[in-house]
C-alpha cells in the first residue's frame, strides 16, 4: 500500500489505518474526534482501553476496529458488550494485547496515548513494525529516551509529538537545519498554584490539584501539572526528542497556555506556534503529517485576549524544575527511577494516602539518594544508574524508583496499606504498614 508521493503527501484513494493505545483516556477520545472531522481520510484498524469496557465498547460500535485490546480480566465482559456486532473484532487483553494491536499490518500509524510506563512495550512493538509514532505518551521517552530515539532511527521511523509543547517545536522546526537551533524554550501554564503562597501547599486538596486553569486533560498529567512535575518531564522528552543537552532547553511561564513553546535560532529569531489550549491540534497534526487537516478547534482570537505575559519559573516553590535537570546529569536510569517514584507518588496521593507536598519532598529525596548511589557505588543499588542498553534496564530503574517511593511513603501512612500496580500494569505489591 502506498501512502506516501514522492512529495510526501498521501494518496487519498486510500484510507490510512490507524491504531490507538488508550483510545478510552483523554488523548484517546481527543484523537477519535479530529478522525470524525475528517471522513473517509483514516480507517481505524485498533483501539485500546485498560478498565474502561463501557466506553471501549462504544468506540468498537462506532469505529469498527478490527482488533482491540482491553485490560486483563476484561475480554469477556467486553465481548458481552458487543455480543450482536458482526463481524466482531478481535478481542485481546493487557499489555501482549496492545503490543498486538500495535503491529496490526494494515496500519501505518500508531497513537500512543497510554497514561505511564505502561505504554512503553507497545510503543516499542509499534517501533519495530515501522509504525509511525503519534506520541502522547511522554513516559516512555523519560524512561529510556536514547534507546527509543535510537531504535527509531535505525528503522527509518517517524516519531511525531503529540504533547502540545513537543508538537509546537516540532512545527516550528520544519525546514530548518539541525545545527541552526541556539536553544528551546518550553511553555508552563504553571499550573493551578502558580500563586499560592507555598507555606500554603501543605493543605492542598485533591479536588483543588486536579482543576488546571487551562487544559481538561486525564488525572495524572494533571496533578503532574499541579507539581509541575509535567514540565520536568517535558525537559526530559524534549532532551531525547529533539537530541539536544538540557541545558539548551528553558522553560517560560506564560499562564494563557496560548503560545504552545518557542525555538530559538543562532541568528537571533525565534519561531514559535500559538492556538487554543485544545489538544485536537497538536493532534491532527500529527494525524496529518506533512499535511494539515480540520481538527475541530476553533481558532484564536488574539484581539479578544488582549495581552499575553510571561513569567520566570520559580524552582524554590516548584522543584520538579531542577530535578529534571539533575536526573539528566546523572544519567543511566536516573529518569526511569523518577518516573517510577513518581507516578507511583501520583497514584498514592490520588487515593489521597499522601499530602500534595510530599510527591515533591519524596521526589527530591529520591534524586538525593541517586547522588549518593552515583558516588559512592552503593552495592545493592547501582544497577538503577547503569546505563539504559535494553528495555530491562528501565523497567529495573522504574521498579527501582517505584520501591523507593512506597518505603518513603509508607513511612508517612501509617495505619493503612497501599496497592500499587507495577509498571507493565500486570501485576500489584501490598505495602504492609
Ligand atoms: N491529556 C492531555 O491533554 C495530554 C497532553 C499531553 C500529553 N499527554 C500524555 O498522554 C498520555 C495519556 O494522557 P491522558 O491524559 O489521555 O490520560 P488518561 O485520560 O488517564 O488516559 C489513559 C489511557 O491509558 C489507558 N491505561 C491506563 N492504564 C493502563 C495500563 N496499565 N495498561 C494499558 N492502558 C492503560 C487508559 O485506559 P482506561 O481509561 O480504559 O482505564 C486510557 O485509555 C500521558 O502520557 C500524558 O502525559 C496528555
Amino acid at each position: 500500500m502506498r501512502l506516501c508521493s514522492a512529495e510526501g503527501f498521501a494518496d487519498r484513494t486510500v484510507m490510512e489505518g490507524i491504531v490507538i493505545l488508550g483510545s478510552t483516556g483523554s488523548i484517546g477520545v481527543n484523537t477519535l474526534a479530529v478522525i470524525r472531522q475528517n471522513p473517509g481520510r483514516f480507517s481505524v484498524e485498533g483501539l485500546s482501553g485498560h478498565d474502561n469496557v463501557a466506553l471501549l465498547a462504544q468506540q468498537i460500535r462506532e469505529f469498527r476496529p478490527k482488533q482491540v485490546a482491553i485490560g486483563e480480566g476484561r475480554g469477556a465482559h467486553l465481548q458481552a458488550l458487543i455480543a450482536e456486532l458482526r463481524p466482531q473484532p478481535e478481542i485481546l487483553e493487557g499489555i501482549a494485547g496492545q503490543c498486538r494491536i500495535a503491529e496490526a499490518p494494515s496500519a501505518t500509524r500508531v497513537v500512543a496515548a497510554v497514561v505511564g510506563a505502561a505504554g512503553i512495550k507497545p510503543v516499542m512493538a509499534a517501533i519495530r513494525a515501522g509504525k509511525t509514532i503519534a506520541l502522547a505518551n511522554k513516559e516512555c521517552l523519560v524512561m529510556a529516551g536514547a534507546l527509543l530515539m535510537e531504535e527509531a532511527r535505525r528503522r527509518a521511523v517517524r516519531i511525531l509529538p503529540i504533547d502540545s509543547e513537543h508538537n509546537a517545536i516540532f512545527q516550528a522546526l520544519q525546514g530548518a537545519a539541525d545545527n541552526s537551533i541556539d536553544h528551546l524554550t518550553l511553555t508552563a501554564s504553571g499550573g493551578p498554584f502558580r500563586r499560592k503562597p507555598s507555606a500554603e501547599f501543605g493543605s492542598i486538596s485533591l479536588q483543588e490539584a486536579l482543576r488546571h486553569p487551562n487544559w481538561q486533560m486525564g488525572q495524572k498529567i494533571t496533578i503532574d501539572s499541579a507539581t509541575m512535575m509535567n514540565k520536568c518531564l517535558e525537559i526530559i522528552e524534549a532532551r531525547w526528542l529533539f537530541d539536544l543537552p538540557a541545558a539548551k532547553i528553558k522553560v517560560l511561564v506564560h499562564p494563557q497556555s496560548v503560545i504552545h513553546s518557542l525555538v530559538t535560532f543562532r541568528d537571533g529569531s525565534t519561531l514559535c506556534q500559538l492556538g487554543l489550549a485544545d489538544m485536537r491540534i497538536p493532534i491532527a497534526y500529527c494525524l496529518g503529517f506533512p499535511e494539515r487537516i480540520p481538527s475541530g478547534a476553533g481558532w484564536l482570537d488574539l484581539a479578544a485576549l488582549g495581552s499575553l505575559t510571561f513569567e520566570e519559573p520559580d524552582p524554590v516553590k516548584f522543584p520538579a524544575l531542577r530535578i529534571a535537570y539533575e536526573v539528566l546529569a546523572l544519567g543511566g536510569g536516573a529518569p526511569a527511577a523518577l518516573n517510577g517514584a513518581n507516578e507511583t507518588l501520583v497514584g498514592l496521593f490520588l487515593q489521597e494516602r499522601i499530602r500534595f507536598t510530599q510527591i515533591s519532598d519524596i521526589l527530591q529525596a529520591l534524586v538525593a539518594r541517586l547522588r549518593v548511589i552515583g558516588e559512592t557505588g552503593a552495592p545493592d543499588e547501582w544497577q538503577c544508574l547503569q546505563e539504559v542498553r535494553q528495555w530491562e534496564d528501565a523497567i529495573q530503574a522504574d521498579a527501582w524508583g517505584r520501591a523507593f517511593a512506597l518505603r518513603q511513603a509508607t513511612e508517612a501512612v501509617t495505619g493503612t496499606s497501599t496497592r500499587q500496580r507495577s509498571s507493565d500494569g500486570s501485576a500489584e505489591t501490598r505495602v504492609p504498614t
